[in-house]
């Protein structure tokens, strides 16, 4: 299993990033509550930057799917697999990754979900079949959901969220040239990194990746509602209110679990 970050330190995520048998280098601590939450909403409504500042006040670990397939393509000195080049290629247009690359690249990483410091899934699942397989490994983990964060905002503002961002090539840090910019142009204030646009924030892909959503992943919207676990959340104003908002939502939760004398680290058993 992999090791973990902290609250307020920054994993650098290499055993969900690179796989097994990468570990991270930042270990697992003591946490109040290990959360285990997902993070959905459309392209571009902000699950990345929410992702960083639960982060950092949870402890709990930013897992990207979109991250893992960026980082194999940016990092492999070697030639990719045909399954990670078809990959890199729908995600350039815009198109969803196939469940069957999508679910083996997650198997291999299965440690992750239930790592003691617990994890923040963002862009999985993006289907019905992923999710039925994500609540299928979480079984076999022994694990379960907190809670299914659904960030809701009108398409204008995504469009104009997605064509502003800038993201650090080395650490992954999320910026917006006018809504949250780097203290030095193009330079990542975490770790000096130079900031790039993403491919897929090209209009004619921005346009594909919202049919996607639209067609693939509003579904899951359901989904987790039959499940109990759903919280709809306002996507409009600063990272900051968003943030707060969602911190007002989790509290009442922790509680529960206190109340109700669950683990802290695993909602599937009592404490002792
Ligand atoms: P992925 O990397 O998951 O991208 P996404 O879901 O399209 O989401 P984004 O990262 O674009 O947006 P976000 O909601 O995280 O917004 P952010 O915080 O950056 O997936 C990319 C591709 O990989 C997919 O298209 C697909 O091809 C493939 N893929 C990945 N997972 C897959 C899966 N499970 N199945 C199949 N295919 C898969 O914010 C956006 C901008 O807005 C930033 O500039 C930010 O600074 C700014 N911003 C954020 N919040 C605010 C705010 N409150 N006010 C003002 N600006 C803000």
């Amino acid at each position: 299993m992999s090791n973990h970050t902290t609250a307020k330190t920054k994993s650098d995520r290499a055993a969900w990033l690179q796989g097994p048998p990468a570990a991270c280098s930042v270990p697992v601590n003591h946490v109040d509550h290990a959360w285990r939450l997902v993070l959905l909403g459309a392209p571009g409504a902000g699950k990345g930057t929410q992702a960083e500042l639960l982060t950092a006040q949870l402890g709990a670990c930013h897992l990207s799917t979109g991250d893992v397939f960026r980082a194999a393509k940016n990092s492999c000195n070697c030639e990719l697999s045909p399954a990670m080049t078809q990959a890199v290629a729908a995600m350039k247009r815009g198109e969803l990754v196939t469940d069957t690359t999508v679910l083996s690249m997650l198997k291999e990483r299965a440690g992750c979900l239930s790592c003691l410091g617990g994890f923040l899934l963002d862009g999985f699942p993006r289907t019905v079949a992923q999710a039925q397989a994500l609540e299928d490994l979480l079984k076999q983990q022994n694990v379960q959901l907190d809670a299914v964060l659904s960030y809701e905002l009108p398409i204008e503002q995504i469009v104009e969220r997605l064509s502003g961002r800038r993201t650090c090539s080395v650490c992954k840090a999320v910026y917006h040239i006018t809504g949250r910019p780097p203290k030095k142009p193009d330079v990542c204030d975490h770790c000096g990194g130079q900031l790039i646009q993403r491919e897929d924030d090209r209009p004619e892909s921005i346009r594909v990746r919202m049919e996607a959503y639209q067609k693939s992943t509003a579904p899951l919207i359901d989904f987790y509602k039959k499940l109990g676990v759903l919280v709809e959340i306002p996507a409009h104003g600063s990272p900051e209110e968003i943030f707060e908002r969602t911190l007002k939502i989790l509290k009442p939760k922790t509680k529960q679990a206190a109340a109700t004398g669950e683990c802290c680290c695993c909602s599937s058993h009592k404490k002792a």
